[in-house]
């Protein structure tokens, strides 16, 4: 299994690439499956995750044909199996996006219930609630939800929680079903407006997307688009935390910074210094930063896929922070890891205190899902000595070429195969 070996103790300075967004490309990628028309996807990522949605699309029948370009051709016009199994979608929930779409255009779609997840118990029912409310039968039977429906018809549809991928699912459905339907307390995320975007541009009748109330018109057919996926707005804010952790400079280009400006805000307060131009940004960062305390929230709060960075950033702070999880119930898997590189962290329920400690030392720590596994590589890039991070699997899901892009800052980064 592969590790990353990390000295740390390097301050990083220079300018990284940010890639496209994984959160918005595997709902836009799922848009294939509502036209028999041709989708042309650029400025995809090149991620574990993509590839298992096209691996998945491919089963489904949709042709994809990858270009060099970080570009993908995708044709619905042969969708012929209206499954997504679940060697599939164990190793991503973002599979169960299919669901909508295929029922919207083929009025059926079995998809595996993703079963429980590293990060707890992410159940589906909001998604299954609003088909049901479009008018779809859902059945489950041997671990595979099947839902059917002649057409689906416009709803109005209360959301219980604010759910990305439950907005995304219906957002899809609703684009192809009779009728009007509107989702309340929608997901306001930036990734839900690119898809929004792109369904637009495919004859798509939306309104309201990245507010709570989304308005979506049903249309009978929709046809091919040429789209770019929007900038990760997660791998930005990861490399801006990794460089104001270890009290270096940083430049990012491509972005819109309002969509990151909870995280500036912290980065601001914590004594990091931020300029913005147009679409560049360019951070500067002290020896030290002040402790800053954290609460996740759906956007435009602070985004629960930057705790875990955060929280590594807090452990060498300038005194205590807190950092609450209101989110997911179990996403504290790294606080016992970074604990192994000298942290001094205190769970309280979906609270931990963090005592900043002047130094953090290598040792070696295990990743346990995505995010937590770049909130371990940030400890390893501040700590002095040796880190190996191991599992670095969970890691490639999200983030493209981590140790090179970190190696161009100046980290002493590399991958071991053993
Ligand atoms: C998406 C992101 C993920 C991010 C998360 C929260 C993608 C592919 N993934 O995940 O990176 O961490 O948003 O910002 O975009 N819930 C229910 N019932 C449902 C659906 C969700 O109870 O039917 C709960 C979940 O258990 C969780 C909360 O709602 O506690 C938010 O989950 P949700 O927004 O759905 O997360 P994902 O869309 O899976």
């Amino acid at each position: 299994m592969e590790k990353l070996l990390i000295q740390g103790g390097v301050k990083l300075f220079g300018e990284v690439e940010v890639s496209g967004a994984k959160n918005a490309a595997l709902p836009i990628l799922c848009a294939s499956l509502l036209t028999p028309d041709k989708l042309r996807i650029r400025n995809l990522p090149h991620l574990q995750d993509v590839t298992t949605m096209l691996t998945l699309l491919g089963h489904i029948g949709v042709d994809v044909e990858l270009d060099e370009k970080m570009g993908v051709m995708l044709s619905g016009a042969n969708v012929n199996r209206l499954q997504a199994p679940y060697e599939l979608v164990r190793t991503m929930r973002a599979s169960v996006l299919v669901l909508g779409p295929l029922v919207a255009r083929f009025g059926r779609a079995q998809v595996s219930l993703p079963g429980g997840c590293a990060i707890g118990q992410r159940p589906v029912d909001q998604h299954i609630k609003g088909l049901e409310a479009m008018g779809a039968e859902v059945e489950i039977d041997q671990g595979y939800l099947t839902v059917s429906a002649h057409r689906l018809i416009g709803a109005e549809i209360v959301f219980d929680l604010v759910t990305v991928t439950g907005t995304e699912n219906l957002m899809l459905a609703a684009t192809l079903a009779d009728g009007v339907t509107v989702l309340r307390n929608a997901a306001m995320e930036p990734e839900v407006v690119d898809l929004a975007n792109c369904l637009v541009g495919m004859g798509a009748k939306i309104s309201g997307a990245g507010s709570e109330t989304i308005k979506i018109e049903g249309v009978s057919a929709l046809k091919g688009v040429d789209y770019a996926v929007m900038f990760d707005r997660i791998e930005a804010g990861t490399y801006m935390t990794a460089v104001a952790a270890t009290g270096g400079e940083l430049l990012l280009r491509g972005l819109d910074v309002n969509i990151i400006s909870s995280l500036v805000s912290k980065l601001s307060s914590a004594g990091g210094e931020v300029h913005s131009e147009g679409e560049d940004l360019l951070l500067r960062a002290p020896c030290r930063l002040n402790p800053i305390d954290i609460k996740t929230a759906p956007y435009p709060g602070f985004p629960t896929d930057m705790q875990a960075q955060l929280m590594a950033l807090n452990t060498i702070a300038d005194g205590t922070s807190t950092v609450s999880e209101t989110i997911f119930e179990n996403r504290f898997m790294h606080v016992q890891e970074l604990k192994r590189l000298g942290a001094k962290i205190e769970i309280q329920g979906n609270m931990a205190v963090i005592q900043g400690v002047s130094e953090l030392a290598g040792a070696e720590v295990m990743a346990t899902d995505l995010r937590a596994s770049a909130g371990l590589v940030i400890a390893g890039l501040i700590a002095s000595g040796e880190t190996s991070v191991g599992r670095i699997y969970h890691l490639d899901r999200g983030y493209e070429r981590i140790e090179e892009k970190f190696g161009r800052l100046g980290a002493k980064i590399r991958r071991l195969s053993n």
